[in-house]
């Protein structure tokens, strides 16, 4: 029964086509009419006795079909879909073989289910509503981009969370006297910062029910439905909250409630919790690390505690250096810094501040630098469809990003997608240098004469990648012998933008590259 609703939404879906997105697809992935391509990476975290699951990235022509062999006891698999769900019992590294055919041909590729205590083997890849929908965001409009981006095939390439960010929770009116305790701070030695009261009039209402429970919104009424409905797609579903009573769109946050909320959003099936310090700061008494690491904690073990595994990501914008003691906190990821807009300046500044920071990258630890600012990036300033990056700068990004090893959260609203956000977004080879299982971060390794930046992180398997980012106003032309970062030998060089092999034997390479541009390759030792 469950299959044939399947089908029929997803004939459903086919039927509504839109020439837009039809037209985008065709010129933008041309891997559509190709044979399979197995997009996972070579390792899966959950946590032992958690329910979790996973749908196979895999790339190519549809309809297609999934086998899974050695499938450990407690998962099964949807062979439409490509769905594995389910949990294991016993800790341990449980490898299995997934083959996937079209009329194309068929791709086998090996991954392995690690149970233990770690999520995010690889970083959280997603979209969060912040930049597209902002303060306004509905479900309705979750619920619409989770079925654009599976027109788009986004879960192809591994694109998995819908992350539901601020408001979605209602705002305590102006008597409530949650405000009076802001009024009355004097002295702002910790951070702080909430909106309101009143800036959201249409969001106003009760934050709790006579129990405790969080309420949502009107505009999200049937949250446990649109959760479902977005897993049924094969999506997850993460959710927004704050240690602080106020979230920073001031709406109601889990200050006091941490342990009941992480209870609501197990039981409404949320896989994922960005958690924003935002008014939090008046109820820290300094700025020491336990006052800085408590709420995080709290939340990080309730979370845990859950039936489910829930993916913990840290927003207190790099405070106590977060990088150090994230994990501490049982949090997969953590911002490090303030927000990322769209403008070089401010990309810019969020590669610098990973400069120095890939020894805290590990699988299950990831740096977070900020949602991806790529295609429609307008809604939160109110400028709508508009991006300030250009092309190049775009492509920077992106690539610095998957080097970094940074979480990838498309800003885009995908009702808004291109032909050139598109391809940004499905190009496997560089999603690959993202999910890479060794799981290093890039760092800075040299900078030639004309400030071209050398940024390089090392490979599962052997190889490298590396970024050659010109950071000037103009063209550069950069001579790179990779001898400057220690690499003495001999390589075969493909440059993964462009998916196009550079030569075999290579000691140098040169290039001219744009302002703000970037040439992306992948090196390999010479094949003989
Ligand atoms: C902060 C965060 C953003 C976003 C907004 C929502 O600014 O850093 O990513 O979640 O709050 O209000």
């Amino acid at each position: 029964m469950k299959k044939l609703f399947l089908l029929l939404s997803i004939f459903y879906m086919i039927g509504s086509f839109t020439t837009h997105a039809q037209t985008i697809i065709k010129a933008a992935s041309p891997s559509e009419n190709e044979k399979p391509q197995i997009n996972s990476p070579v390792f899966f975290g959950t946590r032992t006795g958690k329910e979790f699951f996973y749908q196979l990235p895999v790339s190519g022509q549809r309809p297609m079909n999934f086998d899974v062999a050695n499938l450990p006891e407690g998962l099964t698999l949807d062979k439409v879909t490509g769905v594995i769900s389910g949990k294991l019992e016993k800790d341990g590294a449980y490898k299995v073989s997934i083959s996937a055919q079209n009329k194309k041909g068929k791709a086998i590729k090996s991954l392995t289910f690690v149970a233990g205590d770690k999520l995010a083997l690889t970083p959280p890849m997603g979209w969060s509503s912040w930049y597209s929908y902002g303060r306004n965001v509905k479900e309705a409009d979750i619920l619409k981009t989770a079925k654009l981006m599976k027109q788009y095939g986004l879960e192809h390439y591994g694109w998995s969370i819908l992350e539901i960010d601020d408001p979605w929770t209602n705002q305590p009116d102006e008597q409530d006297p949650v405000w009076s305790a802001f009024k009355t701070k004097t002295e702002n030695k910790v951070y702080e910062y909430h909106e309101g009261p009143g800036n959201l009039t249409d969001r106003i209402g009760a934050t709790r029910d006579q129990n405790g429970v969080l309420l949502p919104n009107k505009y999200f009424k049937n949250i446990a439905q649109t959760v479902k409905d977005i897993h049924f797609l094969g999506f997850k579903v993460g959710i927004y909250s704050s240690p602080g009573p106020l979230t920073c769109g001031g709406v109601a946050g889990s200050y006091q409630h941490e342990l009941q909320d992480a209870e609501f959003f197990a039981k409404t099936g949320f896989d994922y919790l960005k958690y924003d310090w935002c008014s939090y700061g008046i109820f820290a008494k300094d700025n020491s690390l336990e006052e800085l690491m408590k709420p995080y904690k709290l939340m990080g073990t309730a979370l845990k505690n859950q039936p489910r595994d829930i993916i913990f990501s840290l927003c207190q914008y790099g405070m106590g250096e977060v990088w150090k003691w994230g994990h501490e906190a049982d949090g997969q990821l953590w911002r490090t810094g303030d927000d990322v807009r769209d403008n070089w300046k401010s990309v810019y500044h969020a590669f610098k501040t990973l400069a120095d920071k890939s020894a805290y990258v590990q699988p299950g630890r990831w740096n977070d630098p900020d949602i991806l600012q790529l295609g429609a990036v307008g809604a939160e300033s109110r400028e709508g469809n508009s991006n300030h990056l250009n092309h190049q700068e775009q492509t920077s990004l992106m690539s610095m990003w998957c080097l970094l090893s940074a979480p990838l959260l498309i800003g885009a609203n995908i009702e808004q997608m291109d032909v050139f956000t598109l391809s940004l977004l499905t190009n496997n080879e560089v999603i690959a240098i993202n999910q890479d299982a060794l799981g290093k971060a890039a760092s800075l390794q040299h900078t030639l004469d004309n400030k071209i930046e050398i940024w390089s992180k090392d490979l599962y398997g052997g190889g490298f990648t590396v970024g050659l980012l010109n950071p000037t106003d103009q063209e550069q032309h950069a001579e790179f012998p990779f001898a400057v970062i220690g690499k003495n030998s001999s390589y075969k060089v493909r440059d993964l933008w462009k998916k196009k092999d550079l030569g075999n034997g290579l000691k140098e390479i040169s290039a001219k590259i744009p302002p703000h541009g970037i040439l992306l390759l992948s090196l390999q030792k010479k094949s003989k």
